[in-house]
């Protein structure tokens, strides 16, 4: 199986919430290696660049402010298969519908304030990796 990278953030929710160890020990649990990690503030024009795709979407006004109302933590995760791997983990989008044992079963409230961000396919991930980080960021591992 190929080793892909894909993008990671702890929601501001978890984030309040003191969940950020836990989910990180969801990533390594699942064999995911954090390559690269960093706490950000986000400012209004980040994140409607972030969730573009979105912006024509009736929540987006909402997604915005919710993703700037508190610190976040973005990571890179390096492994096998890790976009879908990555996702896996997450759970669905609205945790009354995420698996038990997934991250937005056990973190998460709501759909709108749902704990953690995965992204969904590799061209997004490169997408978000380059968003939040330089490559001179990216620690890749070699043992
Ligand atoms: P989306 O990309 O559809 O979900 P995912 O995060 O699982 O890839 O939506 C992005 C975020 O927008 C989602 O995590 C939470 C928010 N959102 C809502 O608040 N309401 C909604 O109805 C949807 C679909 C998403
Ligand atoms: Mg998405």
């Amino acid at each position: 199986m190929a080793i892909e990278r894909t993008f990671s953030i702890i929601k501001p929710d978890a984030v309040a919430k003191n969940n950020i160890g836990a989910i990180y020990n969801r990533f390594e649990t699942a064999g995911l290696k954090i390559i690269a990690s960093k706490m950000v503030h986000l400012s209004k024009e980040q994140a409607e660049g972030f969730y573009a795709e979105h912006s024509e979407r009736p929540f987006f006004g909402a997604l915005v402010a919710f993703m700037t109302s508190g610190p976040i933590m973005v990571q890179a995760l390096e492994g096998e298969n890790a976009v879908l791997a990555h996702r896996d983990i997450l759970g669905a989008t609205d945790p009354a519908d995420a698996a038990s044992g997934t991250i937005r079963a056990d973190f998460a409230e709501s759909i709108d304030e749902n704990a953690a961000h995965g992204s969904d396919s590799v061209a997004s991930a490169e997408r978000e990796v380059a968003y939040f980080f330089s490559t001179e960021e990216l620690c890749p591992r070699t043992r």
